[in-house]
């Protein structure tokens, strides 16, 4: 608790361009969320060198996620928006933590088997232990909700192991945080492959819609998207093509699949593909806007930066303090 409010923390990479899988499973929620908890929002990029990045590149798209954090919505005077990079806290509490994590644990993640198929040539120690290094994110803030899409649960569910594991040993240490999955949008898929989930980092453009891809862009993605030839739309597993379209549309208009499939019966699937292309634009044309005004403003997001990492470094350092202490760390002469 904070001030009387409980805390939300989450997190995105800045690998890649995000997806409207990472708007619509995340980042609408936590604007949604953000007036009920005290929410710290991170750019996480100690995550990101898990795989090889270049690093001018890192340094300009973890900026650009953390103005696209306020663009869509979150106002960085009242949420913590912050680098985890600028607080040296999870790295330190990643450390400790990883001595009560055991490695069976983290070799059934099945984020780590994905991704050092995808990345054979580098399997380094950073991917392995990448699910501590998120725990620790998520329990120096006390943190009592995480909201995040579907892919993300394992990892939530490791994090309560650990927060239990280490609370048996020491008492009261960190608060077991709970997911929040949003109700529609948790799992957006690839709309060239509707069994497989809409990914950052996947190959082929057409797969994924980006966030800062133009309407021409995003109805043209849409109208490739792959269905089936039952020519009907409905909300069922038979149909995994027609079924994320029409999770993409609830998710951007608040209807519910029900009420999609009532309000397209009997339509074609053109007509049905260009009315969800319609509500994306929408959805997202606001917030493109709002990016490329703020982006242009260096001196705001320069104060939103510093303001906010010493936030969070206040009360990581609170945390920390508290674990180091516990596990028998000597005390600092000051
Ligand atoms: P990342 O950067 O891969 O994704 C950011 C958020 O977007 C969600 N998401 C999706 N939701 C629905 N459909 C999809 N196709 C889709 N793709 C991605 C993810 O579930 C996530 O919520 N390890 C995390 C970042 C992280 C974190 C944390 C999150 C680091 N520390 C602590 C929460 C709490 C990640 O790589 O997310």
């Amino acid at each position: 608790m904070i001030d009387n409010k409980k805390v939300l923390f989450s997190g995105m990479q800045a690998t890649g361009t995000l997806t409207i899988g990472n708007y619509l499973g995340a980042l609408k929620n936590w604007v949604a969320l953000s007036e009920e908890y005290e929410c710290f929002y991170s750019v996480v990029d100690l995550h990101s060198i898990t795989v090889r990045q270049d690093p001018a590149e890192l340094r300009k798209r973890a900026r650009a996620l953390l103005t696209l954090y306020i663009a869509a919505g979150l106002d960085p005077k009242k949420n913590c928006i912050y680098y985890q990079s600028h607080v040296s806290g999870h790295a330190e509490l990643s450390w400790i933590l990883n001595c009560f994590t055991y490695m069976g644990e983290l070799n059934r993640m099945t984020q780590f088997k994905d991704k050092s198929a995808k990345h054979a040539d580098n399997i380094n120690a950073g991917l392995f232990t990448y699910p501590v290094l998120m725990a620790a994110d998520i329990l120096l803030y006390q943190t009592d909700v995480v909201p995040v899409g579907i892919d993300q649960m394992q990892h939530l569910e490791i994090t309560r192991d650990i927060a239990q594991r280490f609370n048996a040993i020491y008492g009261d240490v960190f608060t077991i945080p709970e997911p929040y999955i949003g109700k529609v949008g948790a799992k957006i898929m690839s709309l060239q492959d509707p069994v497989k989930k809409m990914s950052k980092s996947d190959e082929n453009p057409n797969a994924s819609v980006y966030l800062m891809d133009d309407p021409d862009t995003i109805m043209r993605k849409f109208k490739r998207a792959v269905t089936d030839s039952l020519a009907t739309i409905r909300y069922t597993e038979e149909q995994p093509g027609i079924r994320n379209l029409i999770d993409i549309y609830s998710a951007c208009t608040g209807k519910t699949p029900a009420e999609v499939e009532k309000e397209f019966d009997g339509k074609g699937y053109g007509d049905f593909k260009s009315a969800v292309g319609e509500a994306v634009v929408s959805v997202l044309k606001p917030v493109q806007e709002r990016f490329y005004e703020l982006e242009k403003d260096k001196t705001f997001i320069d104060s939103i930066i510093k303001e906010n990492a010493e936030k969070a470094n206040y009360f990581a350092t609170k945390t920390l303090r508290k674990v180091q202490k516990k596990v028998g760390f000597p005390e600092k002469i000051r």
